[in-house]
């Protein structure tokens, strides 16, 4: 089948190209800043033609805007990418008769849940970032309503600044290390989630889903295991969200249920605890230290 995929040079987009490459498919890989062949998916000639001219089964849509604390101030630019650029690309998905997979979040939820948010659950979002994106799913799913939309949350990616290479980057240049403790979700590590991306394709499945890795921790219990694996030993401490000034209001809990994305693939997700030292085998290049063995796919 052929895939174009935007935001290829992304975290996510850079997976997804190689998992779709991996299985045989022919992908067109764009992104914005491509030197040779820039696709901006805020232009809508360009979309047209782009979609016009490759006629791909399906367009992934991995460009958005993700600076959730930079969307406080510029509103504007937020909307223009994570919902007037999703809707450019759904109206010309519908026209030349592509199917369109078109990526969210979890901070379309406002957090005041205890247990994993289902995809029926009433979004709230608390920041202008989860704001635009909830724009941008109401957009596709009104222009072009056999989409696929899917939720997913605290991206560590190899492809990108994560928060797991920068805890231990700042770790190796500190005393100890201050890492809020009372915020709730699932890493989710992009190259499980590209996978899992695929087998929903393959699927052909529509509507929304939640995708992220399997268990539910908080940022401190990331970074301390991620430095334990590491065996690096900066203390690290944990602290209240409010301890830390950030621009954005962030949801206290946003876990993903992913029940409606095993029961659609027969296949549940990978733990984050597994992923998390597969990531970190490669980013240090050796192995972790107590990394226990075995597969992560379940
Ligand atoms: N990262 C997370 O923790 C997280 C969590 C939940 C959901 N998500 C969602 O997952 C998806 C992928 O996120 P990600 O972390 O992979 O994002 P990312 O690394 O920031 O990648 C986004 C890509 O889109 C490109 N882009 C920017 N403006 C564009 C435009 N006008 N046209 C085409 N491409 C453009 C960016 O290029 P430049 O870098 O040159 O701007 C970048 O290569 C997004 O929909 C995001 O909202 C991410």
């Amino acid at each position: 089948m052929r895939f174009l995929v935007t935001g290829a040079a992304g975290m996510l987009g850079s997976e997804v190209v190689g998992a779709l490459e991996s299985l045989g498919h022919e992908v067109w890989a764009t992104d914005v800043a491509d030197n040779e062949d820039p696709l901006d998916i805020t232009r809508e000639d360009r979309v047209d033609a782009a979609i016009r001219s490759f006629r791909p089964h399906w367009v992934v849509n991995c460009a958005a805007y993700t600076n959730v604390d930079g969307a406080e101030d510029d509103e504007e630019a937020a909307f223009l990418l994570n919902a007037r650029g999703p809707e450019t690309i759904a109206r010309s998905c519908r026209r030349h008769g592509a199917r369109l997979l078109h990526m969210s979040t979890d901070y379309v939820f406002d957090g005041t849940k205890d247990t994993p948010y289902r995809e029926d659950d009433l979004p709230n979002p608390l920041n202008v970032y989860g704001a635009s994106k909830l724009a941008g799913e109401e957009a596709v799913r009104h222009v072009h309503g056999g989409s696929l939309i899917v939720r997913t949350q605290w991206l560590i990616g190899a492809n990108g600044p994560n928060f797991v290479s920068k805890i231990i980057d700042a770790a190796r240049g500190r005393d100890r290390l201050e890492v809020v403790n009372d915020q709730y979700g699932s890493p989710t590590f992009a190259a499980d989630l590209a996978r899992a991306l695929c087998l929903l394709m393959e699927k052909g499945a529509q509507g929304i889903y939640h995708v992220c890795n399997r268990g539910v921790t908080t940022w401190y219990e990331l970074a301390s295991r991620a430095l334990a694996y590491a065996a690096i030993a900066t203390p690290v401490v944990p602290v209240p969200t409010s301890a830390i000034a950030r621009k954005a209001r962030r949801p206290a809990y946003s876990a993903l249920s992913t029940v409606k994305f095993s029961q659609e693939t027969g296949r549940l997700m990978p733990l984050w605890q597994c992923s998390l030292e597969a990531f970190l085998h490669e980013y240090l290049g050796r192995p972790c230290r107590n990394a226990p063995t075995g597969g992560s796919q379940g």
